[in-house]
């Protein structure tokens, strides 16, 4: 046996530099010692490093997939080993199993959710109140998730409080621009391969992903097409160089097409229609669904795999339209996918390890609602990170400090 196979965390660990301090630091103390933190995750080996850390640091913790397909077997199995870890996810999980797979781990009354896409918190709170009734706190990372938890709390029904991690920079600026952006790419490059450069590439959505899988896919020597259904961004997507255009005149001239906008039906059959012979169709937003595989399947006349993690779908006039890891996220679901690299991931986890030990560790009076990330938290995984690159930065003087701080014309000297 390898030790790959042995323990499937190694090579992520490495690469995890700042998970690795904070499970370093709050070992001998173990902080979290008799607390149980219920965490939804993508499950693969970085994930692996999250779930470690906060169980170094005393917690038990019992964690399941925020998405059926992107579980790593052996992870899972390695981590269900250790004395205080329970997974509720498996490799090869069904869209039914992983909704009872949810539920089974709310069933044993975590005190805390880790969440990805407000799965956790979401069911806690529709189908186990007596849990959600309990529950001290929670951490959210992903766009799609806070907008459900503000849906939530627009109707009044949130339990808790939440920290809202995907709202701050050491998340939005790194995970969803470069881990979105390179993993997306990478991805699709090795499922198809074939070449980005040269290709155009639709992105819709110009947000945090859409802006970082439009940027690298210049970097690779594509054309770059942005679609967008907001003003400003889409001025912005002008602004930095790309062309920017409805996803009705998109369709007739991409050969790569990536959605990243965190809603429905993006690309659906009035751009099937207009698509050329040999289109690429990807998503690297929400769940499924930004791509309309109903209307899809509805058009085509024959659909076969002519490679793994691709199905063709033969248009009535014959062209084909290949869509890539079943129209799931590309880059955490496809047949070589990893998600974002470890690097990245490194820091949104340290955020959500720091919002489980802060909730969970202070005295504190938020009441339940949505929150966002204190900033000293975010600026706590920043200096890590610098540490862990040997970078040094420079203080803030204390006459920069007087100065910034001062209003007075005799003060200032504006
Ligand atoms: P964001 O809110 O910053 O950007 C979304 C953009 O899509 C906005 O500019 C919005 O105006 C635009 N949009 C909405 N509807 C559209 C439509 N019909 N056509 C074109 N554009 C449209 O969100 P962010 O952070 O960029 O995330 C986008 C999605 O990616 C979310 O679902 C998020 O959960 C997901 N995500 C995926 C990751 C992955 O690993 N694949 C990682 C992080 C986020």
């Amino acid at each position: 046996m390898s030790s790959t196979d042995s323990d499937p965390l190694a090579w992520a660990r490495d690469y995890t530099p700042v998970l690795q301090s904070l499970g370093d630091e709050h070992e001998a103390t173990e902080p979290l010692d008799g607390n149980t933190i219920g965490l939804a995750t993508h499950m693969e080996a970085v994930s692996g490093c999250l779930v470690e850390a906060l169980n170094r640091a005393g917690a038990e913790v019992l964690f399941t997939a925020s998405e059926p397909q992107s579980t790593h077997g052996a992870v899972c199995e390695y981590l269900d080993s250790i004395d205080g870890i329970t997974a509720y996810a498996w490799e090869g999980m069904t869209d039914e199993e992983f909704e009872a797979a949810q539920h089974e781990l709310l069933e044993e009354a975590p005190e805390f959710l880790l969440d990805d896409g407000c799965e956790l918190i979401s069911k806690c709170h529709a189908d186990h109140p007596e849990v959600a009734a309990t529950v001290i706190g929670g951490g959210e990372q992903t766009t799609a998730g806070i907008t459900r938890l503000e849906a939530m709390e627009a109707e009044s029904v949130l339990e808790f409080p939440v920290y809202g991690v995907n709202e701050t920079p050491m998340k939005q600026f790194f995970d969803n621009v470069h881990g979105t952006g390179e993993s997306s790419l990478v991805n699709i490059s090795i499922t198809t391969n074939t070449v980005i450069t040269g290709q155009n590439v639709v992105v819709a959505g110009y947000g945090y992903c859409g802006r970082g899988i439009a940027r690298k896919a210049r970097g690779m020597g594509a054309q770059t097409i942005v679609t967008e259904v907001e003003p400003r961004r889409a001025l912005q997507a002008h602004m930095d160089g790309h062309r920017v255009m409805s996803m009705g005149e998109a369709a007739e001239i991409g050969d790569i097409f990536i959605t990243s906008t965190g809603t429905r039906d993006v690309i659906r059959r009035e751009h099937f229609a207009k698509m050329t012979d040999g289109a690429q169709l990807a998503n690297a937003g929400h769940f499924d669904v930004e791509i309309d595989l109903d209307g899809l399947e509805a058009y085509a006349e024959e659909v076969t795999e002519p490679k793994e993690g691709i199905t063709r779908y033969t248009t009535p006039d014959g062209r084909h339209l290949n869509l890539l890891a079943d129209g799931r996220l590309v880059n955490l679901t496809g047949p070589a996918s990893e998600g974002h690299p470890a690097e990245i991931i490194d820091t949104t986890h340290a955020m959500m390890f720091v919002t489980a030990h802060d909730l969970l560790t202070r005295e504190h009076d938020l009441g339940p609602g949505l929150y966002a990330i204190p900033d000293r938290l975010d600026r706590n995984v920043a200096e890590r990170k610098l540490d862990t690159l040997g970078i040094d930065i420079d203080d803030v003087t204390q006459a920069q400090a007087e100065y910034a701080d001062s209003w007075r014309h005799e003060e200032s000297s504006f």
